[in-house]
């Protein structure tokens, strides 16, 4: 089966999935965390070399204070939790997004994740959090400028390096969980020609059964990268 080397997820759905439940949207959130784990798990398994997921974004400011901050303590178990775990399994992690203006004992989480795991050499795990594709594209021209870089070196190339997934190639699937048909500022430069799988389940429900269906449905898709399906038997200008 064609496999994707680089999946990238938004994973949506953790207060509709308490609501139903009548539970606090904190614990969706926190199921949520559980799913996730278990899925990097099935990634491992399946082969697959990196994963990018949107675990907080420059828009979930606005959410109510309580919800924020419950997010930001989730940061703190997950890595207390689960940290070893990952790191033992052979998952590197890296943390996406603008870190400057988040409370300093989620920057050290973050560090102490990065660090513990930064010899590891299976899974890429990529984090986004307080990340924004536009924010993306923005810091990596301030890069470029900080540099001195003249207007005719800013060619795809050069910002691209300068942006937050010049470690991993592009994502060749995106999912997103929770029903909703759009990407909320996630991986805008990065998504050129990744192939878009939306599910109506919600995010804690997402298990390694409906990876495998999304790989599925991956796997049948015809890539043409804006090329003709069958390259050989078309004339020549
Ligand atoms: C996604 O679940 C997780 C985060 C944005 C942190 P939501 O919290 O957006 O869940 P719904 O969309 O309200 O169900
Ligand atoms: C996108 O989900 C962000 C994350 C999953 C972290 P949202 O629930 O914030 O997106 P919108 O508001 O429905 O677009
Ligand atoms: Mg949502």
């Amino acid at each position: 089966m064609n496999l994707p080397r680089h999946v990238a997820i938004v994973m949506d759905g953790n207060g509709r999935w308490a609501k139903k439940r009548f539970l606090p949207r904190l614990v969706g959130h926190k199921f949520g965390m559980d799913a996730l784990v278990s899925l990097i798990d099935a990634c491992q398994a399946r082969g697959i070399e990196a994963l990018t997921v949107y675990a907080f974004s420059s828009e979930n400011w606005r959410r109510p204070d309580e919800e924020v901050s419950g997010l930001m303590n989730l940061v703190l178990l997950g890595v207390a939790r689960y940290l070893e775990r990952l790191a033992q399994s052979g998952v590197r992690i890296h943390i996406v997004g603008d870190r400057s203006v988040v409370a300093e004992r989620v920057r050290q989480a973050w560090a102490q994740a990065e660090a513990r795991t930064a010899g590891n050499q299976g899974l890429q795990l990529n984090v986004a959090f307080n990340y924004g594709g536009r924010w993306d594209v923005v810091q990596a021209c301030q890069a470029l400028v900080r540099q001195g870089c003249p207007p005719e070196q800013v060619t795809e190339e050069a910002l691209a390096r300068h942006l937050s997934l010049s470690h991993v190639p592009d994502p060749d699937l995106f999912i997103r969980t929770g029903g909703e048909l759009r990407v909320s500022n996630f991986l805008l430069w990065q998504m050129a020609y990744t192939e878009f799988y939306f599910t109506d389940c919600l995010w804690p429900d997402f298990d390694a059964a409906e990876l495998d269906k999304a790989l599925t449905a991956y796997a049948l898709r015809d890539r043409r990268f804006g090329g003709v399906k069958d390259a050989a038997a078309s004339p020549r200008a």
